[in-house]
């Protein structure tokens, strides 16, 4: 019934309007890795276990009676468990990421031992079963006490803290983990804390589409990403002077990575593409790669745009190992006023930008629809436009509404469309270096709880042992892990 089950998937991609060339895990480069992820607030659960404080995460979801990541998939707990059907997939790396509140509680002083011995043991447990860690130092999950002090991310305070909990982390894990990635998209991170108001702390302005009434989402966007940029160079620049050794690994940074492509081949639907990659890449890529921001942001933003001053930029240029990219949409991009489905979208960083982003075929949370070429297309803009970095595809998948739905053949034909145009990539000569699927297993959803999830596992959310299954996507990505399918 597999074979039945994958013919299906044969099917419906011979039947999408994109064309993918049949591949197995063996026309990849050996040293490519594929894996899969989850996030610390969203798969651990355990929030007030063992010495563990509270993040922003934890306060912005009871605040707004939301759902919360309190058990989550109790991956504190079941953490051999998860490692076990990582290991009978085959997965050859795993992406997580370090709670701040949980290794050092309050984010700044002593490290909490209980902490420090789960993620010890759990790196273990990874390398025992021949899975190599890709750790992620920080998921959207400040501790909230840094919040309360100085407003986190917007204070130049937290590179400092941020440099200390890098430090921490290189220390007691560095032998065992060689791949870090110091901030998770930390584009859309800024937009979304400090001027949409969609995630903690919920900065946003008051003509904003919510009753919202802290922050400046005129500037504090580009203060927290200015920052952001800073604590990563920190960080990045004391691993090189710290940690010498010679299997020293890399650090990297990560963006969100809209798939982009102009609506009509009009100049100026050409040049507000050109712009909005400005605004979404070159925000952070052209300081990380040429050390300063992109000239449509300075004319644009004028003094709203931090400047860096000439060590910073010295700092921040060459600081990224690698480029993490999380992609999932595309869209394309008028230079027209078009209605946005997020109302949003129509203010703040997006109308800054100046270009509109038209949502490609259904694009409900549950719905996105696989546009492979839009992953195609970043990575062949970052390959010319950047020197053709090293990347790692940090996440991409699709979510689908959360019920004991185990036969997730869309979910399938998306991963397996999005993996034939990465290995396409790769040939074209971009160094493109790995591949994680979003999720490893359903966990808590930071925009939509448990009403959705992008797992390869079923997670019972209802019941107290928080059972797991394996979706059809799980023995999808297993048989391609083995090189036994030829897929497409
Ligand atoms: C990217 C975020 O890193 C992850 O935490 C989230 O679950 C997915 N987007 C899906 O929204």
């Amino acid at each position: 019934s597999l074979f039945f089950s994958f013919l299906v998937v044969a099917i419906v991609l011979a039947t999408t309007s994109y064309s993918i060339d049949a591949f197995t895990r063996n026309d990849f480069p050996e040293d490519f890795l594929s894996g899969a992820a989850t996030s610390a607030y969203q798969w651990e659960g355990a929030v007030d276990e063992d010495g563990r404080t509270p993040s922003v995460w934890d306060t912005f979801t009871h605040s707004h009676s939301r759902d919360n990541g309190d058990i989550a998939c109790d991956g504190y707990h079941k953490y051999k468990e998860d490692v076990k059907l990582m290991a009978d997939m085959g997965l050859e790396a795993f992406r997580f990421s370090i709670s701040w509140s949980r290794l050092i509680p309050n984010g700044r002083g002593p490290i909490n031992q209980k902490g420090l011995l789960f993620y010890k043991n759990f790196i273990k447990e990874l390398r025992n079963h021949g899975i190599e860690p890709h750790v992620t130092l920080y998921h959207y999950d400040l501790p909230r006490s840094l919040e309360d002090e100085y407003g986190g991310w917007i204070n130049r305070k937290i590179i400092e803290d941020f440099t200390a909990f890098a430090d921490v982390c290189f220390r007691e894990f560095g032998e065992d983990v060689k791949l870090w990635t110091t901030i998770n998209e930390a584009t859309i991170f800024a937009i979304c804390a400090y001027g949409e108001g969609i995630s903690p702390p919920g900065h946003c302005s008051p003509n904003k589409y919510i009753n919202c009434s802290t922050g400046n989402s005129s500037t504090e966007p580009y203060i927290a990403g200015h920052n952001m940029l800073l604590a990563h160079a920190s960080a990045s620049k004391l691993y090189k002077l710290k940690y010498k050794s010679k299997e020293r690994g890399s650090v990297g940074f990560s963006i969100f990575a809209f798939g982009l492509s102009p609506d009509t081949n009009s100049k100026d639907d050409e040049i507000a593409t050109q712009r909005a990659k400005a605004f979404l890449f070159g925000w952070m890529l052209k300081p990380l790669v040429f050390g300063d921001y992109p000239d449509e942001m300075k004319r644009t933003l004028g003094l709203r745009l931090p400047v860096f001053s000439e060590e910073e930029s010295e700092q921040v240029k060459g600081s990224s190992d690698f480029i993490g990219i999380i992609h999932y949409i595309t869209f394309y991009v008028t230079n027209q006023p078009a209605p946005s489905i997020f109302p949003s979208m129509n203010d703040g960083f997006f109308k800054d930008m100046g270009a509109y982003l038209i949502p490609i075929g259904n694009f409900s949370f549950s719905e996105w629809e696989a546009i492979p070429w839009g992953l195609e297309g970043v990575l062949e803009y970052l390959k010319q436009s950047y020197n053709n970095p090293p990347i790692y595809i940090l996440e991409n998948g699709k979510p689908m509404i959360h019920d004991s739905m185990l036969q997730d053949t869309p979910r399938v034909v998306y991963i397996q469309a999005y993996i034939g145009v990465v290995l396409n990539a790769v040939k074209n000569g971009s160094d493109t270096r790995g591949y994680f699927v979003w999720s490893m297993i359903d966990v808590y959803e930071l925009m939509a709880g448990y009403r959705t999830s992008f797992g390869m596992y079923y997670v019972n959310f209802s019941d107290p042992g928080r059972n797991r299954s394996p979706k059809l996507s799980a023995s999808w990505y297993t048989a391609f892990l083995n090189g036994t399918i030829d897929v497409a």
